[in-house]
């Protein structure tokens, strides 16, 4: 378990898609957990494994229903719609209002390779729906409007 650097945007690294997770190994165990220890220690909300360097669709939701860790997660519906504001660990000091799904249900596998259905509204849905357009290598201002700079 270690905390990982995040990267920060103006990084190419942030702005590629990833590719499947294909092997559920060791490896991958230490991505997430180390992924868990980031997220934790950044205060953050959820974290994508491009944010600190690796090219693959795993991503982790620290929520008020609890930490969820997505491998290969894809949206199965999307309803209704929110406005909010959100920020993110790879662009510090700033928050910006984001139009997303209010309900959303993906499929995803664990990190044992066991695939899953999740249904998520609120702010739950707004975390998916952030990180899993990191694994696209879209940031949430490329979406935003009103983007401020905060504390
Ligand atoms: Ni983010």
């Amino acid at each position: 378990m270690a905390i990982r650097k995040v990267i920060q945007v103006g990084d190419e690294v942030l702005r590629k898609k990833c590719f499947p997770v294909e092997k559920f190994d060791q490896n991958l165990w230490q991505l997430l957990d180390d992924m868990k220890d980031t997220v934790r220690y950044e205060e953050g909300a959820g974290l994508a494994a491009p944010q600190v360097g690796v090219l693959r669709r795993a991503v982790v939701c620290d929520v008020e229903e609890g930490f969820f860790e997505l491998i290969n997660p894809r949206f199965l519906k999307q309803k209704g719609e929110q406005t909010g504001p959100e920020g993110c660990l790879s662009v510090r000091g700033r928050q910006g209002n984001v139009s997303r799904p209010y309900k959303v249900k993906i499929a995803y596998s664990d990190r044992f390779g066991e695939e899953h259905v999740l249904e998520a509204k609120g702010f739950f849905a707004r975390c998916i729906c952030h990180e899993l357009d990191h694994l696209d290598g879209i940031l949430y201002i490329d979406k935003a409007t009103d983007i401020e700079t905060v504390r």
